[in-house]
């Protein structure tokens, strides 16, 4: 079902992009994917719901997802609740119109007590093991909340980041081809194709290496000793994949892309907690299965009809948000690989 919407939604998208490929005209890489994503996220989330408010539902989830800009968010902290802030103000607006839906939503499936089978439905329906209480609204909300921002632009970035990755690296680009194409054979990816992919799937494994989440916080709730350094209670515990991802002394040279790493025999001894882009314990990403079959799937897809190139010397820089975003517009051109086959441009 999952895996039918996400092929659903990249196959439109695909076919939007045909009037770029035949001017030369570049796509605003991660742009797509934020809309792909949150196509994906409303489906999965609210089934039928949506329609007649897909266009309001979606700017207001872009304009909440922009405020989590960390940036802007340490910016806004600093004026007083009283000051005129319209990107505040803009956010708030944002907020009331999600709360709104979600709240519709979930009053008209009480009343008629029905169960979609999405994500709606299993809040709604989920009881606590040992009270058998179900989530209240406000519950309902906060998890629908979390997931709609969590679940939207970290996904996005791994995508874009791994298209921009293969564009400045056309042997890797080459390899990608090679196996979809003979895995695939033309058709689009089933569920149980995926696992086949193993290259490419190292290929995304290593983009987001390269490119994680930045940082993630703990707060101990008791004094703590850890490698030696004493940790106090309350104290702001800053952890960083981006760091991790890039120590000299696991991964060799740390700066180069080589999709390759991740191959059983290279990967033998190293440490548990060297690659942890989706954090770890209790409190690790619930989405990191869904997060990566969409990733799956729309790589392959993508592979399969166009070859995404980069200007030359294009170099973005790094623009720290909850996940790692680049600093400028990543302007990919889409060339249809069937002008590349009949042109002799395969390799
Ligand atoms: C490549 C994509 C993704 C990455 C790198 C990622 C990464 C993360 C990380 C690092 C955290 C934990 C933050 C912390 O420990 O404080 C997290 C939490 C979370 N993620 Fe993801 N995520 C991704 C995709 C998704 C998707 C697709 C969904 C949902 C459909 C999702 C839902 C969540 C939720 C709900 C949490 C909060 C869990 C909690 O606090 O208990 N994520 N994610």
């Amino acid at each position: 079902m999952m895996a039918e919407i996400i092929a659903d939604t990249t196959r439109s998208m695909l076919e939007r992009w045909e009037a770029n490929a035949s001017r030369g005209q570049a796509i605003d890489a991660r742009g797509e994917i934020i809309l792909l994503t949150l196509e994906i996220l409303l489906r999965t989330m609210f089934s039928g719901d949506l329609i007649g408010y897909e266009q309001e539902l979606r700017e207001a989830v872009i304009e909440y997802e922009r405020h989590m800009d960390l940036v802007s968010a340490v910016n806004s902290v600093k004026l007083p609740a009283w000051f005129p802030n319209p990107g505040r103000r803009r956010f708030q607006g944002a907020v009331r119109t999600l709360e709104r839906f979600i709240f519709r939503v979930v009053d008209e499936r009480r009343r008629m007590q029905t169960d979609n089978g999405d994500l709606v439905s299993l809040l709604l329906w989920a009881r606590d093991e040992e009270t058998g209480e179900s989530m209240n609204d406000r519950q309902i909300r906060d998890e629908l909340m979390t997931v709609l921002q969590a679940g939207h632009d970290t996904v996005s970035d791994a995508i874009a980041w791994t298209w921009y990755l293969m564009a400045k690296h056309p042997d890797v680009r080459q390899r990608v081809e090679r196996e979809v194409d003979s895995t695939l054979g033309g058709q689009p990816p089933r569920f149980e194709d995926l696992p086949a992919l193993a290259y490419t799937n190292r290929v995304i494994l290593e983009s987001i290496r390269v490119y994680p989440p930045w940082v993630f916080a703990r707060t101990p709730v008791e004094d703590d000793v850890i490698g030696g350094y004493h940790i106090p209670a309350k104290s702001l515990v800053v952890i960083s994949p981006y760091v991790t991802h890039r120590l000299p002394e696991i991964w060799g040279n740390p700066e180069i892309f080589d999709p390759d790493r991740f191959l059983p025999e290279r990967s033998e001894g190293r440490p548990r907690f060297a690659y942890y882009p989706f954090s770890a314990g209790p409190r690790q990403c619930v989405g990191a299965g869904v997060a990566m079959l969409e990733a799956q799937m729309i790589v392959f897809m993508a592979a399969q009809k166009y070859r995404l190139t980069a200007p030359p010397g294009f170099s973005p820089g790094l623009r720290p948000r909850i996940s790692l975003t680049a600093d400028c517009t990543l302007s990919l051109t889409p060339i249809s690989r069937r002008s590349c086959a009949v042109a002799g441009a395969d390799a």
